[in-house]
């Protein structure tokens, strides 16, 4: 396999008429290879809320392709109830998932959109919002090379570094983020080794990160959550890197349920936990992970989702949080697009981000 049909995966894009929304449905891989066309507000919704389109900045992206695209569905010819229609697109596309908060920020700035056009006619105001849904997927390509860079800069040639959820290109864009620096050094033919948690209930570690760097040529191993600490213990382990999915102001990250607790075991052996993310995904209105959502999720995923028979009796209580808050001590750094981010965050974060924010958050 070409490492190039893994780094430009074709996971998020509009479809050839524009109409709809083309996603490669991750919910079906490994097994099968299943594209999407998505038009209908349930089906964008369902796609998200099920996971078919998952990964903090493909859900951005994806966001900002079906607001487009259901605003063409629109009926109004005035510019006011033009913009009720959006208004309310981007109500109901925000609840479908709560933590990851690209989805906000890219809704938010397609509504800005819209709303900084009063006295222009619908069709002028659609094609604005479909430069900004493209622009928004070519800012991710451009952020996700230069966080993939700063994080390969991290490493060594023959490290083990560990991972924990899919942050490859099908969460994002090209390279992706947590495993970004591994598909950069594969490129340059430098060697890496991938130790990846399976990540339960959903397994999006075995099932899409193994999916794409087995497929990439790159070393990876799939362990269970559990054999975390056994490989670090055993000194397979140099790095860890992960993804996010809301970094707050001090820089407390949510991600992936499991993560803090690989943050908590590498803090125990001195290994580096790097969170590698987005602009996009820092949340400057957010003080602290106390203050992030949460998504809690059916029992279902836990008890019968990949077993051939239940694997727990159906009346037994679940608790599924799909996500935990890693707390900021427990980060050696956070990369972004712009240049990796020490300790102190709250303060570090502010002044690698102070141009940005001053535009607004
Ligand atoms: O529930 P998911 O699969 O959408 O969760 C995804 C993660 O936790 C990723 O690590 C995160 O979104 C970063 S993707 C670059």
């Amino acid at each position: 396999m070409d490492l190039k049909q893994i780094t430009h995966a074709d996971n998020v894009r509009l479809s050839d008429d524009g109409r709809a929304v083309r996603i490669l449905d991750q919910s079906r891989l490994p097994n099968e290879t299943v594209y999407l066309e998505l038009s209908r507000a349930e089906d964008l919704y369902e796609a998200i809320a099920t996971l078919r389109v998952r990964g903090a900045p493909a859900i951005g992206i994806f966001a900002a392709y079906a607001m487009y695209v259901l605003t063409l569905q629109s009926p109004a010819d005035q510019y006011s109830t033009f913009v009720e229609d959006c208004q309310k697109i981007h109500a109901y596309l925000n609840a479908s998932r709560p933590t990851a908060v690209n989805l906000r920020h890219m809704l938010d700035r397609m509504l800005a959109v819209a709303e900084s056009m009063p006295c222009m006619d619908v069709l002028s105001i659609q094609d604005a919002m479909k430069q900004a849904a493209l622009a928004i997927h070519q800012e991710d390509i451009a952020m996700c090379t230069a966080i993939s860079e700063y994080g390969l800069s991290l490493v060594k040639p023959g490290d083990g570094i560990l991972t924990h959820c899919n942050a490859g290109p099908l969460a994002t864009s090209r390279y992706g983020t947590g495993l970004g620096p591994l598909f950069l050094a594969k490129e340059r033919g430098i060697p890496l080794r991938a130790f990846c948690d399976e990540t339960r209930p959903l397994l999006q570690g075995a099932r899409l990160t193994t999916y794409e760097l087995q497929r990439a040529g790159i070393d990876c191993t799939l362990i269970c959550d559990n054999m975390a600490s056994l490989v670090m213990k055993e000194g397979k382990i140099n790095a860890c890197f992960v993804g996010c999915d809301r970094v707050a102001r001090n820089g407390d990250t949510a991600n992936k349920i499991g993560t803090s607790g690989v943050a908590i075991l590498a803090k125990y052996y001195g290994i580096p936990f790097y969170v590698l993310g987005p602009s996009s995904t820092i949340d400057f209105t957010c003080p602290d992970g106390d203050h992030i959502p949460i998504e809690l999720r059916e029992g279902e995923e836990i008890k019968e989702k990949f077993f051939s028979q239940p694997s727990a009796l159906p009346d037994v209580k679940c608790y599924n949080p799909a996500f935990d808050v890693t707390d900021h001590s427990l980060i050696t750094a956070i990369v972004t697009e712009k240049g990796i981010c020490y300790p102190p965050f709250e303060e570090n974060l502010a002044k690698l981000f102070s141009r940005q924010r001053k535009g607004g958050d």
